[in-house]
């Protein structure tokens, strides 16, 4: 059992963690957030990209500390959680849900397994090191949670179905706990961002390849859109600069939406008609709106 000094929040540097702390937004986040005063325990899913993410941040003069954390694995979700809280006195005063992985194929194509592990770590892993971290938040009345989302949470898109639905599905339990939890004094927001230049656009291009079953419609040109995306989108910094402004905010919004393509986006797919968005999304995919001519098919199967 470990004794929870009810001061930490109050008094000097305020402890955060940030999972997927290793690449992308996480890197940035916990990054920008130890040079802004914060202390910063990054999680990393090896002690070897623990350490070079401490090399990175004390070459910029930012202390950092590190867990080895799996979110996709409840013990190792329960021991990195309890190491935290003897890290920090008692319980971390916020945490930044930010490990995420991609899963991109078609719906006809991704496995029971690999939706799974999607699902365990963008959206169970989250809500569990939520749970984790929320009983000291609540013994000592204030604490911050930012879950990170996508944009695609609200714009549902072919070929990254269940990514879609994973975070759409995150979005609702975000939703939930800051109701659930506003009695407790703690804050919690999603974070939902366009794209940006991270590992996690090449990794959806390597799950097009491996679900690819022979150049079935969508793949090539998704293939093509997810590469050319990545090539001329900017780097994760407005995302680590939103968290940070969820964290510092008297009154954090519930929502931030970040980059100029999910402001534009969400929004619009919002009000747009249902034949106007999957005209868009035909469009850009490259998926055929109608099925070939039957008497095509029959001749090609002869
Ligand atoms: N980049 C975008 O365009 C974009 C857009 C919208 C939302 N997002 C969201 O932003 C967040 C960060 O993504 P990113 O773009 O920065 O991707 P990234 O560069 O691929 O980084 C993902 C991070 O999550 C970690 N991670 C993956 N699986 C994990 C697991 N099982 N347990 C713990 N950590 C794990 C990775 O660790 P390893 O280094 O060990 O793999 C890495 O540190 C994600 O939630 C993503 O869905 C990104």
């Amino acid at each position: 059992m470990v004794a929870v000094d009810t001061s930490a929040g109050r008094q000097g540097r305020r402890s955060v963690v940030v999972t997927g702390a290793t690449g992308g937004a996480g890197a940035a986040t916990a990054l920008r957030l130890a040079g802004g005063g914060f202390d910063v325990i990054g999680t990393a899913r090896s002690q070897e990209k623990a350490d070079a993410l401490v090399a990175a941040a004390a070459a910029r003069g930012r202390p950092l500390k590190t867990v080895v954390l799996d979110v996709a694995d409840p013990s190792s979700c329960a021991e990195a959680m309890g190491e935290v809280a003897r890290m920090t006195g008692g319980g971390v005063w916020a945490v930044v849900n930010n490990a995420g992985v991609p899963q991109a194929g078609s719906l006809e194509d991704v496995s029971d397994e690999q939706t799974r592990h999607l699902l365990e770590v963008n959206l169970l892993g989250a809500m569990r090191i939520c749970r984790l971290a929320l009983p000291q938040m609540r013994l000592r009345g204030e604490g911050r949670i930012v879950n990170v989302s996508s944009g695609l949470g609200r714009v549902p898109w072919p070929l990254g179905g269940w990514y879609s639905a994973s975070k759409h599905a995150l979005s609702a339990l975000t939703h939930c706990l800051r109701v659930e939890m506003a009695h407790a004094g703690v804050r919690v927001s999603l974070v939902e961002p366009g794209a940006f230049a991270t590992a996690m656009l090449d990794r959806a291009v390597d799950d097009l390849v491996a679900a690819d079953r022979g150049g079935a419609a969508g793949y090539d040109r998704s293939r093509a859109l997810f590469g050319a995306v990545n090539a001329r989108v900017p780097t994760p910094e407005p995302i680590a600069r939103t968290i940070e402004k969820a964290l510092t905010s008297p009154r954090p919004r519930a929502r931030y939406t970040v980059g100029f393509d999910a402001r534009l986006l969400v929004p619009l797919h919002a009000m747009s008609p249902l034949w106007l968005s999957d005209w868009v999304k035909h469009t850009v995919s490259g998926l055929p709106r109608k099925a070939p001519a039957r008497a095509g098919v029959v001749k090609e199967l002869a």
